[in-house]
C-alpha cells in the first residue's frame, strides 16, 4: 500500500529555517504529551480520540440494517443537522460520490438532501416541494438536542410525514442521532419511538465524524463505511506516535509557526470540487477550536483552479498574511486525455495525448511555485487516492492536529462559548420567554 499521506514542504522552506522548525516541533511535542495524557483543558471531550479503533460491532450493524431498511421504497433521505452535526457526513457523502449521481440514476436509489443547516425559507420550502412526490426518511442528527435550526427544520419535516404516513409509518421512517439522556430531541425520539443512535458525552460536535453523526448518513449514501473507519483507524495508529514525523505534529507545528510570523490565515485548497464540503468541515474544525481568547488562524478555503480566476489575484498581490494548505489526490479515478485536433485552431495540440490530470497537477504546482514567490507559503498534503481510507485517514489526521493546534495556542480546543452570543441575542428577538430584558436591551443598542 502506498504511503497515506504525504507531506511536501518545499513551499515552506524559504519561510521557515530548519532550526525554527525544530523548536516548533519540540512546542508541537508538548501539545502531544498534553493531549495524550488528556490532562489539557477541556480534556473531558477526548471521546473522539479513539473512536475509529473502538467502533462498536453492535453500532455499525445497526447502521447496516437502516441502511438495508431503506435501500427500496425511499427515494429521498433528509439529514438534518447544523454545524458538527452534518458537516462531516457532507465532506464524505459528497467526496466519494458521482457528481452526476443524480442526474444519472434519478431517485433510483435513496438520494441524501440536508436541512436545519439554515434557516432560509426559501430552502425549506423549495425542499418540501421535492419531497412532494417523492418517498421520505429522515435522520435528525443534534448532540444537544436543542439546537434551533434544525429542531424548526426537524419540526416541519416531522409534520409532513405525519400528515403523509401517519404516526406509526413516520416514526418508523425517523432515526434520530442525539445524547443519551438529556435535550428535546433525545425527548421526543424516546415519545415517539424513533431507532436512535447516541453521540457519546465526551464527543463534540466538529469532532463526531466518526460516531453514528457521521457514520450512519454516509452508509445511506453507500459510503463503504468499513474502509473510512479503517483509514482512520490507521491513522489513529499513527497520530498516537510521539515522533517527529507523526503528520499531526508537523502540521500543527507548521501552522504555529508560520502564525507566529503573522500569517494569520490558513486558506485550504483542493483540485477536485468533490471536497469543497471537506474544507466546510476542515474550517468548523479548526474555527471553533482555535477561535479564542483573541486568538487564532482564521480558517478558509478556495477550490482550484476555479478561485484561481476569481481569488487569484489577492492571494498573488494582496495582504501577505496568507498561507495556503493544499489536499492533492495523487491518482484520479477517471481517465481523460486531451485529443489531438488536426485543425488545432484552439491551439490546444501542445496538451494533446496528456492527461487531464497532469494538466491539473501541472496548475497546481505552477501554482505553488507562484505563490512561494509572491510571499504566501504552502503546505502540500498528498493522498494516494481520493477513497474512503484515504479520507478517513485525512480527518482523523486533521481532527488530531486540530488538538494539539490549539494547545499550543493556549486555548482551549473543545468548547465553543463564541457561539451562545448570537443565539441568545435570536431568542430575545423572538420573543422566547425568559429573554426580555436582553431584548429590551437589544432595541435601545441599535436604536
Ligand atoms: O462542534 C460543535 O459542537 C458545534 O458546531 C455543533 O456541532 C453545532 O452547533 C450543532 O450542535 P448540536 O449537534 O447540539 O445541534
Amino acid at each position: 500500500m502506498d504511503r497515506i499521506l504525504d507531506l511536501d514542504l518545499r513551499a515552506i522552506t524559504p519561510f521557515l529555517g530548519e532550526s525554527e522548525l525544530t523548536s516548533w516541533i519540540g512546542k508541537a511535542l508538548t501539545a502531544f504529551d498534553t493531549l495524550t495524557s488528556r490532562k489539557g483543558k477541556g480534556s473531558d471531550f477526548l471521546g473522539w480520540l479513539d473512536l475509529p479503533s473502538a467502533m462498536q460491532t453492535g453500532v455499525i450493524n445497526r447502521t447496516e440494517s437502516i441502511v438495508k431498511r431503506w435501500s427500496t421504497g425511499i427515494e429521498v433521505i433528509v439529514v438534518v443537522g447544523i454545524g458538527g452535526s452534518y458537516l462531516g457526513a457532507k465532506a464524505v457523502i459528497d467526496a466519494l460520490s458521482g457528481s452526476f449521481d443524480l442526474h444519472l440514476a434519478g431517485f433510483a436509489k435513496p438520494v441524501i438532501v440536508y436541512a436545519g443547516n439554515n434557516l432560509s425559507e426559501d430552502y425549506l420550502q423549495e425542499l418540501t416541494e421535492l419531497l412532494q412526490e417523492r418517498s421520505v426518511a429522515c435522520v435528525v442528527i443534534s448532540k444537544s438536542g436543542t439546537t434551533t435550526e434544525p429542531a424548526v427544520a426537524f419540526r416541519i419535516i416531522k409534520n409532513l410525514m405525519e400528515k403523509r404516513y401517519g404516526k406509526q409509518e413516520a416514526s418508523e421512517r425517523i432515526v434520530a442521532i442525539t445524547d443519551k439522556s438529556q435535550g428535546s430531541l433525545k425527548e421526543l425520539s424516546d415519545r415517539e419511538g424513533y431507532t436512535s443512535f447516541i453521540i457519546p458525552d465526551d464527543v463534540g460536535g466538529r469532532f463526531s465524524v466518526f460516531s453514528p453523526s457521521g457514520i450512519l448518513p454516509a452508509a445511506l449514501a453507500g459510503v463503504d463505511i468499513h474502509s473510512l473507519l479503517e483509514g482512520a483507524a490507521s491513522m489513529e495508529k499513527i497520530c498516537s506516535a510521539r515522533s517527529k514525523e507523526n503528520p499531526a505534529i508537523i502540521y500543527a507545528a507548521l501552522r504555529n509557526a508560520l502564525y507566529s510570523k503573522g500569517k494569520k490565515i490558513e486558506i485550504l485548497v483542493n483540485y477536485n470540487p468533490k471536497l469543497q464540503y471537506f474544507a466546510e468541515w476542515w474550517k468548523q474544525l479548526f474555527g471553533e477550536s482555535e477561535g479564542k481568547d483573541g486568538k487564532g488562524i482564521f480558517p478558509a478555503s478556495l477550490n482550484f483552479t476555479t478561485d484561481l480566476h476569481s481569488m487569484g489575484q489577492y492571494i498573488q498581490g494582496g495582504e501577505r498574511t496568507i498561507f495556503e494548505t493544499v489536499i492533492s489526490v495523487k491518482n484520479p479515478s477517471g481517465k481523460i486525455t486531451v485529443p489531438q485536433d488536426p485543425q488545432n485552431f484552439d491551439r490546444l495540440n501542445f496538451l494533446a495525448g496528456k492527461r487531464l490530470d497532469e494538466c491539473n497537477k501541472m496548475a497546481e504546482l505552477g501554482t505553488l511555485i507562484a505563490h512561494m514567490e509572491g510571499g504566501v507559503p504552502t503546505i502540500r498534503i498528498e493522498i494516494p487516492l481520493l477513497n474512503s481510507f484515504y479520507l478517513g485517514a485525512l480527518m482523523y489526521m486533521f481532527e488530531f492536529s486540530c488538538g494539539l493546534s490549539a494547545y499550543m495556542l493556549g486555548v482551549n480546543p473543545f468548547d465553543q462559548p463564541g457561539v451562545e452570543d448570537y443565539k441568545k441575542n435570536m431568542f430575545a428577538l423572538l420573543g422566547k420567554p425568559g429573554y426580555e430584558e436582553l431584548a429590551e436591551k437589544l432595541k435601545n443598542l441599535l436604536k
